[in-house]
């Protein structure tokens, strides 16, 4: 039987990257997937591939930041399929500077995104998911929470998320919803290209497995969690970095 039968999943920011990939692979499992993104295209096109590849998928047009457009989608979720199992948590940007020349625009956007787009969207599917008496939520830190030079915005709202997700795990438990966590190493997707070319090339060789991880490595990630084999996992950011976070040299 396949892992996820039956189950309804949103994944944020699921048409590009590693919520694409972690889309075709829930779908793969049996969910019916709502691909959520503020980028329409994206979106359709990753819910047609599903689609077309026998699965079955639809979108929610969203900036997770907004409030209004979070509970509409999650309303237009249970219209359609009367139930939500599963958040994937995974919408993200960066927009990178040291710190002393990081403008209140660029801390704005990413904090908002990052950091309140994750509060957010497990905001709106506590309803249901309190109702049925089963969730799974898993949010999206990164190997930078460690600390990066250029990277305070987006690092504190990672480590933020980390936070978080212990916070919600405490509170949505007694309803049975689990919230956890993957960290992604350096991952091969819109966002690894548009890091400078110099410092991809050093990147792998401070990997301990000595390569990327590709997207489908994070979805593996978040099929596991989101199974009835990680039922008892709760509160936890787990990293799926090849080892780049191990060791101290
Ligand atoms: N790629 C990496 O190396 C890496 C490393 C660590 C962590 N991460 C994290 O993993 C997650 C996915 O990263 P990725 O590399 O796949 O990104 P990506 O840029 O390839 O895709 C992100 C998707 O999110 C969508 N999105 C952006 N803002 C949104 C918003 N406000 N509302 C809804 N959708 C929005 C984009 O349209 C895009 O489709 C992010 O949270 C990122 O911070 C990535």
């Amino acid at each position: 039987m396949m892992k996820l039968q039956d189950r309804v999943a949103l994944v944020t920011g699921g048409g590009n990257g590693i919520g694409r990939a972690t889309a075709l692979r829930l779908a793969k499992e049996g969910a019916r997937v709502v691909v959520g993104d503020i980028n329409e295209e994206a979106a359709q096109k990753v819910a047609g591939d599903i689609n077309e590849e026998g699965g079955e998928a639809s979108i929610a047009i969203l900036n997770v930041a907004d409030w209004a457009a979070a509970d509409a989608a999650v309303r237009t979720i249970l219209d359609r399929y009367g139930r939500l199992d599963i958040l994937i948590n995974n919408a993200g940007i960066f927009r990178d500077a040291f710190a002393h020349k990081l403008t209140e625009e660029m801390w704005d956007q990413v904090v908002d995104i990052n950091l309140k787009g994750t509060f957010n969207m497990a905001r709106a599917v506590y309803g249901p998911m309190s109702q049925q008496k089963f969730g799974r939520i898993v949010n999206t830190a990164s190997l930078a929470i460690r600390g990066n030079i250029g990277q305070s915005n987006y690092v504190a709202s990672k480590a933020g998320i980390v936070g978080l997700t212990r916070t919600l795990a405490l509170e949505y438990a007694r309803h049975n919803i689990t919230v956890n966590c993957v960290s992604p190493g350096v991952t091969q997707t819109q966002m690894y290209w548009a890091v400078p070319e110099k410092v991809r090339e050093g990147l792998v060789n401070r990997i301990p497995l000595k390569r990327v991880a590709s997207p489908d490595d994070l979805a593996a990630l978040h099929a596991f969690l989101c199974s009835d084999d990680a039922a008892y996992i709760t509160g936890q950011t787990i990293a799926c970095d090849g080892g780049i976070t191990i060791g101290l040299m």
